[in-house]
């Protein structure tokens, strides 16, 4: 077999077989083929695009170029969930300790922030304590016990997707629907759950900007699960504003805990609890749609979610008093309110200069390996739909930096757009795809 001929057939758009896509991925990762070859077979793909069973075998070679978890220890069906990113996301903060009280098994790994998104180890380090790695004994034997585990990336887990993301980076060919989902699905199904709840976000702030290519990137990879033997559902949901109104690790953990006690933003609590439905539904242990609901919502407001989320904290040596007392968190130094300074209903709060700013405020990474700063971020007062007048605070800023915190507040005012007439509401859930509906 020579590449030269497998990129021909790409190009002709023709399939490839498993045992082709094996020689090519192998290849690559031994060294034997080289960048230049790899690069072509990309720009092929974005170009004629893979079927189903294809996109699912080079998902299933890379997820078993590296380690993989085996989670075949922990009792039950361990359900995971995957965001492919967002601004003010802190959904698995809450989602998974919800879903844990309920009994589903959580044993998750989870990634660092980059560019304007942030990640949930990072909010995890906020804990004074939490540490996010374990060894994959101690991973499996807290979830046994406590019913969850949340970590950071251990081992090599798809090391053939790190190198051809790398490449793709380079030679324009991220933006190839069979190429990210593979990436994505590839990591997750090496990381060993059962199932996967996926949460593929759509707008400004999104990877994906239209709603046509979100639901696109869902099925894609709700196939893939399904194909691979994983049940596999997603919802596509809104980022044209921040999802909650906290940006920044210690502020994200803050309204996690906020959220926990039934006090968090609408949007936010209503993202969760959809999410925490879904994955009590896929880990089997309600009955019904209603019933699952009613459980999701009982452990809300019986404070048993809080309760795990302490848990959690504790079993992972951090100070489980911050569920009580979220000012141990890391706290910035100065703050600044951003006024509106006119009046009207808030048209819009771009997700991405929010994020941006936040990312230059210190709260996350400009490149892989920028050092960040937990305390600082924004805290948003107003949401899309809102009336606002002159004094009104639109948004609260949190820096350690004197220099930083004035630039936050020049640029931050930028995110928002204000009009006269009151905007219409954009839903948080704009699709469900499920494996029936492919
Ligand atoms: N995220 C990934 O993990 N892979 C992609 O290709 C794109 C986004
Ligand atoms: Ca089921």
């Amino acid at each position: 077999m020579h590449a030269v001929d497998l990129i021909r057939k790409k190009r002709d758009g023709e399939r490839l077989s498993r045992t082709e896509l094996e020689f090519l991925i192998a290849g690559y990762v031994r060294g034997d083929i080289p960048d230049y070859q790899m690069a072509a077979w990309n720009m092929a793909v974005y170009f004629r695009g893979m079927d189903p069973e294809e996109i699912t075998d080079l998902t299933l070679i890379m997820a078993q170029s590296g380690d993989t978890l085996d989670l075949s220890a922990i009792r039950g069906i361990k359900v995971d969930k995957h965001s492919t990113g967002g601004v003010g996301d802190t959904t698995t903060l809450i989602v998974a300790p919800l879903v844990a009280s309920l009994g589903v098994p959580v044993a998750k790994m989870s990634g660092r922030g980059l560019g304007h998104t942030g990640g949930t180890v990072d909010k995890l380090e906020s804990i004074p304590g939490f540490q996010v790695s374990l060894e994959p004994e101690q991973f499996v034997s807290q979830v046994n016990r406590i019913g969850l585990s949340l970590v950071g990336q251990t081992g090599q887990l798809a090391p053939a997707d790190k190198l051809l993301y790398a490449l793709r980076d380079v030679t324009a060919t991220v933006e190839s629907i069979p190429l990210i989902a593979s990436s994505i699905m590839s990591k997750k199904i090496a990381a060993g759950a059962d199932g996967f709840v996926l949460d593929v976000k759509v707008g400004k702030g999104a990877f994906m900007k239209t709603e046509e290519d979100a639901v696109e990137l869902a099925k894609t990879m709700v196939q893939i699960g399904q194909l691979a033997g994983r049940d596999t559902m997603a919802l596509v949901t809104d980022m044209n504003q921040p999802l909650g109104r906290a940006i920044g690790n210690a502020l994200e953990v803050k309204e996690a805990i906020r959220t926990l006690r039934g006090e968090g933003p609408e949007r936010l609590t209503g993202l969760c609890i959809e999410l925490a439905v879904e994955m009590v539904l896929m880990a089997d242990i309600a009955s019904s749609r209603q019933e699952a609901r009613q459980s999701v919502l009982e452990s809300l407001r019986s404070g048993d979610a809080l309760h795990k989320l302490r848990e959690l904290i504790e079993a992972q040596g951090g100070d489980g008093r911050v569920v009580d007392d979220p000012s141990i968190l890391p706290q910035a130094s100065y703050t600044k309110d951003i006024l509106a300074g006119q009046s009207g209903y808030l048209q819009a709060i771009d997700p991405l200069i929010i994020g941006m700013v936040a990312m230059e405020l210190g709260a996350g990474r400009e490149h892989k390996d920028s050092v960040i700063d937990l305390a600082v971020g924004i805290e948003l007062q107003t949401e899309v739909g809102d009336y606002v007048h002159d004094q009104t605070v639109l948004a609260r800023i949190y820096a350690n930096d004197q220099s930083k915190l004035e630039q936050g507040a020049r640029q931050v005012l930028q995110a928002f757009q204000f009009s006269e007439s009151q905007p219409l509401l954009q839903p948080t859930i704009y699709r469900k795809i499920t494996a029936q509906e492919l």
